[in-house]
């Protein structure tokens, strides 16, 4: 856990700063020496979009939207200084990403999306995300339901970042990387999801983001009060994509999405060594 005895770090000229999180309006490469050491990055950097062919992908208007400052790629080597980091990426970048693992541990977790933008333009539905975990052992944290490789959740439709991710799917990697009392870093913070989870966690974050519109969004999003998940929801769609802290705190009774399983995993699909490791985990107790 990093001991960061001043808050907000000093030397850094803060955006904004609260108790739990401060902003840096600034390019990362310039913030990112100046910073105390974190325990997690979690961040959803710019992807490399590649929008060939015909269809709605290769419309202007289309293309303005998702690429303001966000199609441009950016230097993967800044991951190396991290000891624990998880990165969004797009299938172009997931090669070279890969490389900046080293000799940490990883996984490769999916975010997988049941309402995808109806845009497949002769390939795949674009209803997966990637994220790469890459940590040094022992920096592997959540509950048992956390450690699943995929989340299925909706993409959302009223956001305030063309590229903003679900609360939802932040709080999972969250779980994943930290424990009470870590700092998080997002160098691209865009609205500041990760900042809004991790301070409903209990964390501590740094964001640190070149547009001034999204600090500013990112600030409104902080100033709200802590998210409430006591009501519990009635859809059952929306039950069964609840992450488990928003279950627990809900006080939902479900089952999740792994089943409860009596240790009888011949109904269940999907990736066969998965299953077979969260069965042996169950029959471990
Ligand atoms: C994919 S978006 C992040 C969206 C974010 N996950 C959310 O939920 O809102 C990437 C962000 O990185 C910002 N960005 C791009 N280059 C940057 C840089 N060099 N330093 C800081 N931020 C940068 C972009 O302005 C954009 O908002």
């Amino acid at each position: 856990m990093s001991k960061v005895e001043n808050w907000p770090p000093p030397n850094i000229d803060w955006y904004y700063a609260d108790d739990s999180c401060a902003i840096a309006n600034a390019d990362c490469r310039k913030i990112l020496p100046l910073l105390p050491t974190v325990d997690f990055v979690l961040t959803d950097p710019p992807y490399e979009i590649v929008a060939t062919g015909g269809g709605i992908g290769a419309q202007r208007q289309y293309l303005a939207d998702i690429t303001d400052f966000t199609d441009c790629g950016f230097d993967m080597g800044i991951l190396q200084s991290f000891h624990s980091w998880a990165c969004f990426c797009s299938k172009t970048q997931l090669q070279e990403l890969l490389q900046q693992v080293g000799n940490r541990r990883w996984m490769l977790v999916t975010w997988n999306k049941p309402n995808p933008t109806p845009l497949s333009n002769g390939n795949y539905l674009p209803d997966t995300e990637y994220i790469i975990h890459a940590w040094k052992a022992g920096n592997l944290h959540g509950g048992f339901r956390d450690k699943s490789r995929f989340i299925v959740y909706p993409c959302q439709q009223d956001k305030s970042h063309p590229n903003e991710k679900p609360i939802p799917v932040i709080l999972k990697m969250l779980r994943m990387g930290t424990q009470a009392g870590d700092l998080v870093l997002d160098p691209f913070m865009g609205s500041g999801t990760t900042l809004r989870a991790a301070k409903d966690l209990g964390l501590r974050a740094i964001g640190i983001e070149i547009s001034r519109d999204y600090c500013d969004i990112a600030i409104q999003r902080l100033r709200q009060s802590v998210l409430d998940f006591s009501t519990p929801k009635p859809e059952p769609i929306k039950q069964m994509e609840l992450s488990s802290y928003e279950l627990e705190r809900s006080g939902i009774k479900q089952s999740p999405f792994i089943g409860e399983t009596d240790g009888n995993i011949s109904e269940m699909q999907g990736d066969e060594a998965m299953w077979q490791e969260i069965h042996d985990d169950l029959q471990r107790g």
